[in-house]
This record gives structure tokens, C-alpha cells and sequence, in this order.
């Protein structure tokens, strides 16, 4: 499964790609929102630079005209750009004239596998069930990610199922065994996998074993 961070944060997206484990960036309004102080575009154009994968730059416009003169404008930036289209019947359409114009796109809010199926189908590459967000309504957002995965391989579809709204380390787990093709995390959640109590623990005690042995050594030597 291919890990990539929700963020429009630059440090954030620069510590992950030093770690190598960075695949690719998701953005939103809220995320931009979080870092403005720069324009959306300038941001874009630096996280591509930085990130080896996709990037998701979101739309905002609700209708068809103006989600495609976002979109293209987005795509200009670089070539690793993937326009983040909702899912609406103006979205749909909007992603059926980028499929056209070849343009990538991802499908974002989507809540169920239909809506899901209906995005891949109109030519979306990256379909992006919202998991936390349903998990917030008392609904299992893991069984959407499930069904689509199943779903598009069963039927041989190309799109790929990224699981969105990851809130924990158990949801990276889960999406992973649940068959996503990609999570998208935010930097906190990244961080949270890499550590464990027990590993910091050790670090810690091997390092003052290695001193200690050390101090030995050397009063050793000075008998
Ligand atoms: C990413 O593509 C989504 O926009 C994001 O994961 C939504 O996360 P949230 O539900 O925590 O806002």
C-alpha cells in the first residue's frame, strides 16, 4: 500500500520524503487553509517539487466550467498533479472531460462504494472514501474501502481506492487489510507509526548498557 501524507505543510512533507516512505501528498481547502500565507498555487508547485508521487490539488468550484478552469490551471503547475474533483453530478461530469483531456483526477467525498464505482467509471484514477468521517457517524468506514477494492478487482478496474480521513494507526492497519491501494495520513499519524513504547524504551537502555560498558572499559585501562 502506498503511504501518502494529508498535508499542505512543507516541513512536514519534506521530513517524510527524507524518511522514504513518502509516495505521494493530498491537499484540501482546510489543509490550505492551515498553512496560507502563500498562495495555493505556489504551495502546489513546491510540494510537487519535493514529493515523488502524485499530488492532489482541490477544486472549488461547484460547477462544470469552473471545477475544469481550476483543474487545468492546476495541471499546469506539473506533471505530477492530480486534480481533486467532489463527488456531485458536476463532479462526474468534470471528471469524465479531464479523463478526456488527460488529465488525472481523484474523486474526494465519497461515502459509498456506488459513489465510489460511478467516480472510477467516469474516469476518476484515485477514488477517496472519507473513513474517519463516516467512523464519526457511527458508520463502518473501513466497509466502503473493502467493497471498492474487491469491487475493482473483480471487475479488472484501473482506479485506485485511497483511503482518506485516516485518524489513527489502526486505520493505516485496517485500509492495508482492507485491500486500499493507498492511505493518505496527516504528519501526526505517520509519526505515531514509527514509534512504539518498547522501541524508545530499548534505544534508551542500549544506549546507557554501551556507556556503562564504556565506563568499565576505561577503568580498566587506568588500573
Ligand atoms: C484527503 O484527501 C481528504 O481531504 C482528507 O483526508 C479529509 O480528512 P478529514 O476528514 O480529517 O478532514
Amino acid at each position: 500500500m502506498k503511504i501518502f501524507l494529508d498535508t499542505a505543510d512543507i516541513d512536514e512533507i519534506r521530513t517524510a520524503a527524507r524518511w522514504g516512505v513518502l509516495d505521494g501528498v493530498t491537499t484540501n481547502p482546510t489543509l490550505y487553509a492551515k498553512v496560507s500565507g502563500a498562495s495555493y498555487e505556489s504551495i502546489l508547485a513546491e510540494v510537487c517539487k519535493i514529493t515523488p508521487g502524485p499530488v492532489s490539488a482541490e477544486v472549488v468550484a461547484e460547477d462544470v466550467e469552473g471545477m475544469l478552469r481550476e483543474g487545468r490551471s492546476f495541471a499546469k503547475l506539473a506533471p505530477n498533479i492530480v486534480v481533486k474533483v467532489p463527488m456531485s453530478e458536476e463532479g462526474l461530469e468534470a471528471i469524465s472531460r479531464f479523463a478526456e483531456e488527460g488529465i488525472k483526477t481523484n474523486c474526494t467525498l465519497v461515502f459509498s462504494s456506488n459513489q465510489g464505482l460511478l467516480a472510477a467509471k467516469a474516469g476518476a484514477s484515485l477514488i477517496s472514501p472519507f473513513v474517519g468521517r463516516l467512523d464519526d457517524i457511527n458508520q463502518d468506514g473501513m466497509i466502503v474501502i473493502r467493497e471498492l477494492a474487491e469491487m475493482f478487482a473483480i471487475h479488472d478496474i484501473e482506479s485506485e481506492v485511497l483511503a482518506a480521513s485516516i485518524r489513527h494507526p489502526q486505520h493505516v492497519t485496517q485500509a492495508a487489510l482492507a485491500g486500499a491501494h493507498i492511505a493518505t495520513l496527516p504528519f501526526k499519524v505517520l509519526q505515531q507509526m514509527v514509534h512504539h513504547p518498547l522501541t524508545d524504551k530499548g534505544i534508551v537502555q542500549f544506549r546507557a548498557d554501551w556507556e556503562k560498558a564504556r565506563a568499565t572499559l576505561a577503568s580498566k585501562k587506568g588500573d
